[in-house]
């Protein structure tokens, strides 16, 4: 009986730190992955290099499109291609702060953790705003 006990107790602790990990692993854009302070500083880059080619109606489609996927490989995307008259060249840090003010306008909540493209960004999937 207390061995049984036991194996049940050592089980639920099992049980919940893989739940936990997998909570962790599956992250989405509703869960505050960017602070207040980068959707702020996304903003002032977003008007200086991205405004002229987009409204905010476009992003709502581009996230619409991307559902599921994770927001690394979109990070990666606007890195590579935009802006369109320049791919690349802005810092790192642009572009992550662009995402934020893109997600915190289109509702997505932000939180104490700041985005970073080098922990753990693939592990955040898009949802459709
Ligand atoms: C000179 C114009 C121009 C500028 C500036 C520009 N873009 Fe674009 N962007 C385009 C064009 C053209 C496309 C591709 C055609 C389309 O989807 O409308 C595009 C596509 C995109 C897409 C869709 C990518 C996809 O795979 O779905 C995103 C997201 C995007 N741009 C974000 C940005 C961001 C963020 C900035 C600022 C850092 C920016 N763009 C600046 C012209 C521009």
């Amino acid at each position: 009986m207390r061995i049984a006990i036991k194996i049940a107790s050592y089980a639920i602790l099992l049980l919940s730190v893989v739940f936990t990990m997998n909570v962790r692993a599956q992250a989405t854009v509703n869960d505050g992955v960017f602070t207040e302070a980068q959707a702020t500083s996304g903003q002032a880059v977003y008007d200086a290099q991205c405004k002229t080619c987009h409204n905010m109606r476009f992003y709502r489609d581009t996230l619409r499109s991307w559902n599921n996927q994770p927001l690394l490989y979109l990070w990666e995307s606007i890195m590579g291609t935009m802006p369109a008259d320049n791919p690349g060249s802005l810092m790192f840090e642009e572009y992550t702060n662009v995402i934020a003010y893109i997600l915190q306008e289109q509702g997505f909540p932000s939180g104490d953790s700041e985005l970073d493209p080098d922990d753990g960004m693939e592990n955040i999937s898009i949802v459709s705003p």
